[in-house]
């Protein structure tokens, strides 16, 4: 096969949700469906389990079974689909975000009682500011929840999309019948029965025929077709164009658990989902099929095995094709690397490979060398965009509590920080050290991870930090802008990429500070332009 076919050949996405929607289900059943997995049960949530011993310590045990979830691979039909695992919780959003970041696509699960949540609205919001196509799921249609048509507002109104319904149910819970598929012209029973994989289709490409009636009764039938053209009438027909662009969504229902609606999402995906897409970097936009190789770094996986420094770096392939054992140039450190045992991803397992085309992730076995954000090419000097930090939502002064580790302390953090699971300001009055975390579950993380990793200890102090916002100064030379720095030198810091940072100690100083020095504008994410 050549190079452009393997690239006509790949679908690389994430499925968002809040959680408990359905997307460790969902995402089982379409292993299922690409005979991936033999049975149910084999893919494991990465949900932190309410009623754990403690939530850290649950975490790392999650971070174990992680690794294996992280990218799940499997052929359908000829195509080779890459799931690229997104937590769902809310501490682990930034994880989320720069996942985001490496996939071509997205699915989003909604529960059909719960309609959309909150960490929904997050993560779609990002997905909507990059343009990234969405398909939407709205699962456990076996049970009782939202009407159809309400919660197509809702996820209009909240997710501010502009979405297209592609199946419609039948009922509902208790009278759920099945789901007509307006992609394909056929109805679909529901049996209620999960053992089954393939579910039996009848066609009925035309709703007035009273093969309907048969098939569901004719009091469901009438109302499916009033329902349908409601649809026609309110929605706009489906457009590739518009979705490949971010700007229209299809929907479709089902019940992830029942295996019910999943056939349907996963052949309307494969046809209209994105391949590879190009992406944008510092210096020109790269597509896939350049002869070059280039890649970026998007997740670190660091000291499973606390006896050996091991760290698994994840790269997503977007132009030319990698192979085992050529160097190529790690742009920010100017070094070449070489790699003699490149990971693919399967399913179940991890294997080496030999090639790996754009959209691929490979996994490359790291002593230290790479950081989140990182670029890899056959040797152009291009810098990926697109993996911004946020302003964490909790600071807290972070101190050696064993002056012997100092060291080990600096070590610690230092590869922490690389591996994205918090931020490190150093302010710039005294030196001391800032730790800004998304959720307050990273802080126990951290301190559990700087003494099993590398033998240091920490305590945390409380520091009063409203946002952290990354000074952007229209005239870094301008009386305004050193006015600003001498007045606000306590609040001062450095990101660990050197850039300025303010941190406000409330939204009110925020505020003044803005009115009061306008040429100093602040961003709450640490790129722009
Ligand atoms: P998540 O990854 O988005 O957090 O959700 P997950 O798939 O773990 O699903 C959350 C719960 O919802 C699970 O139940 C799961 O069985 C259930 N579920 C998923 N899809 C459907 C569906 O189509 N219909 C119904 N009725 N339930 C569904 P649980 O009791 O929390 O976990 P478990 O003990 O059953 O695994």
């Amino acid at each position: 096969m050549s190079v452009k076919e393997e690239i006509a050949r790949r679908r690389t996405f994430g499925i968002v949700s809040h959680p408990d929607a359905g997307k460790t289900t969902l995402t089982e059943k379409l292993l299922l469906f690409g005979g991936a997995i033999q049975e149910a049960g084999a893919v494991k949530s990465n949900k932190i389990k309410k009623g754990a011993t403690s939530d850290f310590m649950e975490i790392e045990r999650q971070r174990g079974i992680s690794v294996a979830t992280s990218v799940l691979a499997f052929e359908y039909q000829g195509t080779k689909i890459n799931i690229l695992d997104t937590p769902g919780h809310k501490d682990f959003a930034e994880d989320t975000f720069r996942t985001l970041t490496a996939v071509d696509s997205v699915i989003v699960v909604i529960d059909v009682a719960k309609g959309v949540e909150e960490q929904t609205e997050k993560l779609v919001e990002v997905c909507r500011m990059r343009n990234i196509p969405m398909i939407v799921f709205v699962n456990k249609l076996d049970r009782e929840g939202k009407d159809a048509f309400e919660l197509l507002d809702e996820i209009e109104q909240k997710l501010h999309l502009s979405v297209t319904p592609l199946s419609f149910p039948i009922g509902m819970g208790y009278d759920f019948k099945g789901i007509y598929n307006i992609w394909e012209k056929n109805v679909n029973l529901f049996s209620g029965d999960s053992r089954k994989n393939i579910e039996e289709t009848v066609e009925v490409s035309d709703i007035q025929d009273n093969i309907l009636d048969k098939l569901v009764g004719s009091d469901a039938a009438d109302n499916l077709r009033e329902e349908l053209e409601l649809v026609q009438g309110v929605y706009p027909a489906f457009d590739k164009e518009a979705y490949l662009d971010g700007h229209q969504q299809p929907v479709f229902f089902g019940s992830a658990l029942n295996s019910f609606g999943v056939r349907e999402l996963l052949d309307c995906f494969v046809e209209i989902a994105p391949t590879p897409r190009p992406k944008q970097s510092e210096e020109r936009l790269v597509l896939p099929d350049e002869k070059d190789f280039s890649g970026f770094v998007f997740k670190i996986h660091a000291n499973m095995d606390p006896k050996h420094r091991d760290r698994l770096a994840f790269i997503k392939i977007v132009s030319g094709v990698f192979e085992r054992n050529t160097p190529y140039l790690h742009v920010r450190n100017k070094k070449k690397l070489k790699f003699s045992s490149p990971n693919a991803f399967f399913a179940e397992r991890k294997q080496i490979v030999d090639i790996s085309y754009p959209g691929d992730i490979v996994g490359l076995h790291d002593t230290g060398n790479f950081k989140i954000g990182d670029t890899l090419t056959s040797g152009e000097e291009i810098h990926y965009k697109g993996i911004p930090s946020f302003s964490p939502e909790h600071f807290r002064y972070i101190n050696n509590a064993d002056p012997m580790k100092s060291k080990q302390l600096a070590k610690g953090i230092d590869q922490l920080m690389d591996e994205g699971v918090a931020q490190l300001f150093t302010l710039e009055l005294n030196g001391r050290k800032v730790i800004g975390t998304v959720g307050a579950l990273q802080y126990e993380v951290i301190q559990y991870r700087l003494e099993h990793e590398y033998g240091a200890k920490c305590t945390y102090e409380p520091l009063n930090v409203h946002k952290a916002c990354w000074v952007d100064p229209e005239d870094p030379k301008s009386e305004e802008f050193k006015e600003f720095l001498r007045v606000k030198q306590r609040f001062m810091a450095k990101d660990k990429r050197d850039q300025l940072v303010f941190l406000a100690d409330s939204a009110f100083s925020l505020q003044m500070t803005q009115q009061k020095y306008p040429s100093v504008k602040m961003h709450f994410v640490s790129e722009f332009d």
